[in-house]
């Protein structure tokens, strides 16, 4: 291994990074990250990535977008810092909760800021208990999440979560969280299952669920439109349409987490309307700024907004908000992306690369080692496998989806390897030719992590 750099080891003496293996990365140190533009970084060596994951699934027009750059400095001129705390307001948030409302997929009524995914989803959960001890339903409080979901990590987002790491030893998940099946059919559909029939099963299961819990508990029901931290999986035909049903059944709240999928991953300007889904509230983050500053948002129905009303009546104040809610400086950038969005028919532009996408991602699923190539929109995986036929996982110790994105990365594409899946999401920005650049180096680092994987007598052969 070659010597670790002056900053690396700067790094590892001073920073806890997020998703790492803190012990491993004390040998292996970090990759440095200097500078980007369009769809590529660029370490402190000089060395170019494309950035398949669009950084953490966000950076959606790509790097050194001067436009957003101006709007930022424009704002921090103007007004650095203002919060809508105490009936205060500005401009910026303004504007953009109601460009939101126009936008939105399904009626909303008003939008909540926030500065992250998992406080958007936290917001959800608060407001969920909320608005059902002011609908006079206090025992209404269970919400349902799914297996491998991933809402984010503060702690009731973390526990809505579905993955074992985010919860082991972090004393989670808290009270009043359940986790229905995760919508895998090629990891979870019994022997000759369709993909209907599989959705119309795991919608059996939901009803089930509730039923033992006693649906007078049961609050809400949430999803991403894909599974994206869980290793992409989009869901199996006829999903949504058979669980709204059951959810409407009972009551349920639908909360759709658009995190990833809001503003035009799929093709449409809302995840949502990707794969039939119809929620009362969204949470919305990432491409809402193309990531350039933190922004989320949830955006609620009137039903909620009058239960919000009327504790507010009673208690005196709604008493929720961060520091940052709405920040004007994070408002402009927004209203600035989204004013590209809109100019640049990133919708249309998106749909467009799809089937290249697509058809490029499904050719992968005759490599040797990948048992399922899948995904939607612009947004992919293939599932590594030790046996295609078997459908046999590697042995997560032997560290092979880590090692094909390592392989990757030495081919200068930035991918992530999330449990068996290695993972895309490019910058929506990606063209043509840099989707067929992108899917040649992938099939490079499976070239390489097979030959290694073969030495290593990883394989059933
Ligand atoms: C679908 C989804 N929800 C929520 C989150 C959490 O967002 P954040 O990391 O901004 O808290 C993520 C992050 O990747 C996500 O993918």
């Amino acid at each position: 291994m070659p010597p670790l750099s002056n900053l690396a080891v700067r790094d590892i003496e001073t920073l806890v990074h997020p998703y790492t293996n803190l012990a491993a990365f004390r040998e292996t140190g970090p990759l440095v990250l200097e500078r980007g533009r369009g769809v590529f970084v660029y370490d402190n060596e000089g060395k170019a990535y494309i950035e398949g994951m669009a950084g953490l699934w966000c950076t959606a027009l790509g790097y050194g977008n001067e436009e957003l750059v101006e709007a930022a400095a424009a704002q921090m001129r103007k007004l650095p810092f203002g919060h809508l705390f105490t009936a205060k307001s500005h401009d910026p948030a303004i504007e953009l909760a109601e460009r939101l409302k126009e936008i939105a997929p399904v009626p909303t009524s008003k939008v909540f800021f926030c500065n992250s995914g998992s406080e958007a989803n936290d917001t959800q959960v608060k407001l969920v208990w909320y608005m059902n001890n002011a609908l006079g339903r206090p025992r209404k409080k269970k919400i349902i999440s799914r297996i491998k979901a991933y809402h984010g990590i503060t702690i009731a987002s973390a526990s809505l979560t579905g993955l074992p790491a985010n919860q082991t030893d972090f004393d989670l998940p808290i009270a009043n969280i359940r986790h229905a099946a995760c919508p895998h059919h090629y990891r979870f559909a019994r022997d000759g299952e369709s993909e209907q029939e599989f959705s119309a099963r795991l919608a059996e299961e939901l009803e089930q669920l509730i039923l033992a819990e006693d649906p007078d508990t049961v609050a809400a029901f949430i999803a991403e439109p894909v599974m994206g931290a869980g290793g992409v999986i989009p869901p199996p035909a006829g999903y949504f349409a058979a669980m709204a049903p059951v959810c409407a059944k009972y009551d349920l709240f639908l909360i759709c987490d658009e995190v990833i999928t809001g503003f035009g991953r799929l093709g449409t300007m809302f995840g949502c309307n990707a794969v039939g889904f119809a929620p009362h509230a969204i949470s919305v983050a990432k491409a809402l700024s193309s990531a350039y500053i933190p922004i989320a948002a949830v955006m609620l129905p009137e039903v909620m907004y009058q239960a919000m009303l009327a504790e507010s009546r009673k208690i005196g104040t709604f008493g929720h908000g961060f520091t940052y809610s709405g920040h004007p400086v994070a408002a402009a950038v927004a209203l600035k992306t989204l004013e590209i969005y809109t100019r640049e028919r990133i919708v249309d532009a998106v749909a467009a690369k799809i089937p290249q996408f697509q058809s490029r991602l499904n050719a992968l699923g005759t490599h040797p080692l990948v048992g399922e190539a899948r995904g939607l929109g612009l947004v992919g995986a293939v599932e590594l496998v030790a046996d295609k036929r078997s459908k046999r996982s590697f042995d997560a110790k032997a560290g092979v989806t880590a090692r094909c994105a390592q392989f990757a990365q030495d081919e200068g594409l930035i991918v992530r390897a999330l449990a068996d899946a290695i993972t895309l999401c490019p910058p929506l920005v990606i063209t043509l030719p840099q989707i067929n650049d992108m899917f040649d180096r992938l099939a490079r680092a499976l070239d390489r992590t097979l030959d290694w994987a073969t030495r290593e007598k990883l394989l059933v052969l």
